[in-house]
């Protein structure tokens, strides 16, 4: 096998339900992550000894990158004694709360064992990813999930029939969010730290049994309490997009993406072309189906 090339595709959560802070500092909760199809690009081949570059030259090539971190842990975990040379080519924003770095790592774990005959079972892949990062896990599957844990134990589910033919538009505002401050920042709101556990599985239900717009009403973001404080922005955004047809929309992970929800992809793309009437073309989005 000379080369593989994966794209790598990114989430959003569609609730996100924080059920207190567990004794290791992370936090316990429950999450209904969907995959989106906007992606970054990753080559591998086999190469002497490990070797990263990147598109984005603010992104480390080092163990600072976790497609880096993910590439070590095989070879240790293998014990190849080799390496490869992986080029990232990265199109999604970062800090954007859409797990982007967390499928780079896990596409890599699994592009790496295809690439050198396949050394370790599934099972070790998920183990070696849940250390990696809480989302890598979901990012091994490609369907709908219900994680918990501190998001690592991935429940896959069918396709929702309340997203069928529906459209993302997400909106990235030009500034991350850093997870471990969105966390640290859930000590100050009581409320949104020690959430009431079962929200995620009702919503499953209503995603499963219901429509976009009753569906749309559950979705939660506990981490939304420190970010919209802190960058009333994404305030903004949520209000424009739901008084101009969003279904739904919600900030993603610990942000700083904004999704919109709509009933079709024509209709995400005449909400984008809104957005940019109202906040201007700086900002980053994508549009595309569900
Ligand atoms: O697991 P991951 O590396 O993505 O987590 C980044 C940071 O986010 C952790 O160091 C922690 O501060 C916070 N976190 C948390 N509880 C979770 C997931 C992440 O506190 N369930």
């Amino acid at each position: 096998m000379q080369h593989l090339e994966k794209s790598s595709p990114c989430k959003v959560n569609l609730i996100l339900n924080i059920l207190g802070k567990r004794p290791d500092g992370f936090h316990e909760l429950e999450t209904i992550m969907h995959p989106v199809n906007v992606c970054d690009e990753l080559r591998f081949e086999r190469a002497p000894s490990l070797e990263l570059t990147c598109s984005d030259s603010a992104l480390p090539t080092d163990a600072g990158n976790l497609v880096f971190r993910a590439a070590q842990s095989f070879f240790v975990d293998t014990r190849i004694q080799e390496g490869a040379r992986i080029h990232l080519q990265k199109n999604l924003p970062l800090a954007a709360g859409l797990g982007g770095g967390s499928a780079n790592a896990a596409v890599t774990l699994a592009a790496l064992n295809e690439l050198f005959d396949n050394p370790l079972p599934p099972v070790r892949i998920n183990e070696l990813a849940g250390r990696l990062g809480s989302d890598v896990p979901f990012f091994l599957q490609s369907a709908p999930a219900l994680a918990t844990g501190r998001g690592e134990q991935v429940e896959s589910l069918p396709p929702f029939k309340a997203m069928q033919g529906a459209a993302f538009l997400l909106i990235h505002p030009g500034f991350g969010i850093s997870t471990p401050w969105a966390y640290q920042s859930l000590a100050r709101y009581p409320a949104a730290l020690n959430g009431t556990p079962g929200r995620a599985r009702h919503l499953v239900t209503l995603l499963q049994t219901t429509n976009l717009k009753t569906a749309g009403a559950e979705f939660y973001n506990a981490l939304e309490a420190p970010a919209l404080h802190k960058y009333p922005l994404l305030i903004l955004f949520q209000e424009f997009l739901r008084e101009n047809g969003a279904s739904a929309c919600l900030m993603s992970g610990s942000g700083s993406t904004t999704f919109a929800i709509t009933d079709s992809l024509s209709g995400a793309e005449s909400l984008r072309e809104k957005v940019k009437g109202k906040f201007g073309t700086s900002h980053w989005t994508a549009v595309v189906a569900a």
